[in-house]
């Protein structure tokens, strides 16, 4: 897609996909076909360098965290203290499940070798012999394809003992979670993965200093680690030339809803959603974009006001929303803004894990204003409870799960607060739920 791009709108120089370079070829998923794609020469040349180098070189890229807050990833591996006598580990979070978010688990599907070669290489930085992926337990197939790929590597020597002479020893578990949301929070994985119910732990300390069994851990997600072979291969300034200046690279961006060609599509970060769409066939025929989140339902709406906003971690945030995980999730005016937004908060209140008031009863109390609100039975007041009860998660709870419920309160109150009180005054939904093909 990314060499599709017309390169006078587009934000930076573009080059071709990257992750998703051969996922239309037979079987991508195969190290035969990863090998033949330059696959595990990334490694080779970070072997040769020192660790502290190599952790110096991927900060420089300016590689950037791609699970959704964007935290620089060098700087991360930079975190973990060295000579301290503990084991270090890597864990990479695969529990890929923020509404809308679909590109770390079609990564992994189509070519998990990529992931598996980025973990050598930070495990080789950061003196880990042990590393996990945690993995969203709903979905079998990509775990039986990720412990397939694991066996190839072992028994081509990019796993195990010693691997490719360089005296690394890397052991790599995969772990497949029981399907909770909040076990996507890092120490509420890493909690689960030592055998506990998972609940976010208090922060700091931060897992570089007590993470996974209590010692240093770099907890990556899946997209992050699966980019830096290529950085090693390609080279650091190859990486920068494309993106912004803080945001450069390339990156996936998941595209759904009401759009005509949903799916991953590959593209430097800066793009605009206006670019993304009209490299992808735009929104369904005969309609208009409504609204549209960012980054999953966590990150707060935008309207067809937003379409040139630059999608990197400075335009978006300018704009008064977050990057997140890049889920483009696209409506069109047969939506009804309340009815998206009690699905989402209905998401969010039974997912909550119940450890902090203001998220455990916040949540409740918004499902119950809005399924009133959405019946016809809400009261104008119930707008200003809306907001207030949002206000009391919104930076009150203990992990970032509540500030993402209280997120699609505030902004469609900001941009829709019309299409509420047309469901009080008017008495129900004035929108034709047959019309749409969400929400079915
Ligand atoms: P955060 O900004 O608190 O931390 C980001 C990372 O930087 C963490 O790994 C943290 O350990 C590390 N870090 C931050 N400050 C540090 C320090 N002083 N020392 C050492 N390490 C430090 O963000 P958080 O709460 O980890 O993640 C929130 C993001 O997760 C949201 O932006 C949201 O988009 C995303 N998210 C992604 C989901 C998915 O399915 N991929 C699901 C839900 C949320
Ligand atoms: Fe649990 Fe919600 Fe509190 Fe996070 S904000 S600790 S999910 S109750």
């Amino acid at each position: 897609l990314a060499a599709e791009i017309d390169h006078e709108t587009s934000p930076e120089k573009l080059l071709a996909p990257v992750l998703s370079a051969f996922w239309d070829e037979e079987k991508p998923w195969t190290l035969e076909t990863y090998r033949r794609h330059d696959g595990y020469e990334g490694l080779r040349k970070a072997l040769a360098m020192a660790p502290d180098d190599l952790i110096a070189y991927v900060k420089d890229s300016g590689l950037r965290g791609r699970g959704g807050a964007g935290f620089p990833t060098g700087m991360k591996w930079q975190f973990i203290p060295q000579g301290d006598g503990k084991p270090h580990y890597l864990v990479v979070n695969a529990d890929e499940s923020e509404p809308g978010t679909c590109k770390d688990i079609p990564l992994l599907f189509a070519n998990p070798h990529s992931l598996i070669e980025g973990i050598v290489i930070a495990c080789y930085a950061i003196r880990s012999s042990h590393a996990f992926i945690y993995l969203r337990g709903e979905v079998v197939p990509v775990l039986r394809r990720l412990h397939e790929a694991v066996r190839e590597a072992y028994a081509a020597g990019y796993l195990g003992k010693d691997i490719l002479g360089s005296g690394l020893d890397l052991e790599l578990t995969v772990h497949a979670g029981a399907g909770a949301y909040i076990c996507g929070e890092e120490t509420a994985l890493l909690d689960s993965l030592e055998g506990r119910r998972g609940q976010p732990r208090l922060r700091p300390p931060f897992p570089a200093v007590a993470g996974l069994y209590a010692c240093p851990t770099v907890v990556n997600n899946v997209e992050s680690i699966a980019s830096v072979p290529a950085i090693l291969h390609r080279g650091k300034d190859w990486f920068k030339s494309m993106g912004s200046e803080k945001s450069p690279g390339f990156t996936l961006y998941s595209l759904s809803g009401h759009v005509t060609n949903p799916g991953q599509y590959e593209a430097p970060l800066g793009i605009t959603l206006r670019q993304l769409l009209d490299m992808s066939g735009g929104m369904r025929a005969g309609h208009r974009l409504k609204f549209w989140t960012p980054g999953g339902s966590s990150t707060p709406m935008f309207t067809d006001e937003h379409l040139d906003v630059p999608l990197d971690y400075e335009g978006v945030g300018a704009a008064g929303s977050m990057l997140g995980t890049k889920a483009l999730q696209c409506f069109d005016e047969t939506t009804c803004v309340v009815r998206a937004v009690t699905r989402w908060t209905e998401f969010y209140a039974h997912e909550s894990c119940g450890k902090c008031t203001p998220c455990r009863e916040g949540t409740y109390w918004l499902v119950q204003l809005l399924r009133d609100i959405e019946a016809g039975k809400g009261v104008m007041a119930d707008l200003d409870k809306l907001n207030d009860i949002a206000d009391n998660i919104n930076g009150k709870s203990f992990c970032a799960l509540g500030d993402g419920a209280a997120s699609p309160i505030f902004s469609s109150l900001k941009y829709f607060r019309e299409e509420y009180e047309q469901h009080i005054t008017g008495g129900g939904c004035p929108f034709d739920p047959a019309k749409s093909t969400l929400w079915a």
